[in-house]
């Protein structure tokens, strides 16, 4: 009973807290599948506020709120019922149900968290470790035709990593570098491998050192003959359902010798050869936009194998 003999339950006073934590895991949500930057904002605030409300829900148990210390009385019958609400326990129920609820929430947050960020950052790091790959001298390499290489990705894997790539050495550029267009033969609907549109010549292939081989072929389009994706000599898509150009490789001149370097992926190519513009994305797996209003609608790409 309190003093002016009203029966008052103890109840926590207001706190802001839970709904700036709230709005913290909204904005984490959606910033997994907006931005990086708008996800690490509302990290930051979901972290902040959910531990100052965990801090004000556990205060009085860590002692800082003083508890009210139970005060005996005989067990008179009378004043047994009215001795209750002066004798709070230190650790009310309404403190348990909050504690609870923020377990509660972070748990819930944790399982719908994690597994959306290591479909986003798994594929990050899972197509980095490719050795460097020699496809050779220059000359092997006719100007305005495509040759077929293929190679070992990871020679100590032997052939399971095998690997397709169609290079063509394009006239120099204007300051006279050599410049190659080299696409990756990964499909970038579903990952099937993509064919030259034209005739390979197997008696000029020739085999080089690591595993390397070469086929000219007279091709100047490929196609995909799980669904009919079809891709221009520059790698655009003309037809099917493929979600963007072709996959292309960077690539280094080293001792005379064609290297291979990173794998990106491609939205459009205007133009050809050296003097093509090419919007160039981080590599990411096939069937995932990398541009446009679709890039914004279908971000969260899924769990695949390595490219
Ligand atoms: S996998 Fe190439 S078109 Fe579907």
């Amino acid at each position: 009973m309190s003093d002016n003999g009203n029966d008052t339950p103890h109840l926590p006073g207001p706190s802001l807290w839970p709904i700036a934590f709230a709005i913290g895991v909204a904005l984490l949500l959606l910033g997994l599948v907006i931005s990086w930057v708008v996800a690490l904002l509302g990290a930051i605030v979901a972290v902040v506020f959910g531990l100052l409300w965990a801090r004000d829900a556990t205060g009085e148990v860590r002692g800082e709120v003083p508890a009210v210390e139970p005060e005996y009385r005989a067990p008179d019958a009378g004043a047994v019922e009215a001795a209750v609400p002066e004798t709070l326990p230190a650790y009310t129920r309404s403190r348990f149900l909050e504690a609870s609820l923020i377990g509660l929430s972070a748990g819930m947050g944790a399982v719908l968290t994690l597994p959306v960020l290591g479909f986003m950052v798994l594929p990050s790091f899972t197509n980095l470790d490719e050795d460097e790959v020699d496809l050779g001298p220059l000359d092997n390499f006719t100007k305005g035709e495509y040759v077929i290489a293929t190679y070992l990705a990871h020679p100590s894997q032997g052939e399971v990593s095998r690997r397709t790539v169609f290079v063509r050495q394009n006239e120099p550029a204007e300051n006279g570098d050599p410049s190659f267009t080299i696409l990756y033969s990964r499909c970038v609907h579903l990952g099937c491998p993509v064919q030259p549109n034209g005739p390979i010549d197997e008696d000029s292939m020739q085999e080089i050192e690591g595993g390397v081989e070469l086929r000219p072929v007279l091709a100047q389009s490929f196609g995909c003959p799980c669904h009919g994706g079809q891709y221009n000599a520059e790698g655009n898509r003309t037809a099917g359902p493929p979600v963007r150009s072709l996959d292309r490789y960077s690539f280094s001149i080293k001792n005379g010798n064609l290297v291979l370097g990173e794998l990106f992926a491609v939205g459009n190519v205007d133009g050809t050869g050296a003097n093509a513009t090419i919007s160039r994305y981080p590599w990411s797996v096939p069937g995932t936009h990398v541009d446009g209003v679709e890039a914004w609608l279908y971000p969260i790409v899924p769990s695949q194998v390595t490219g």
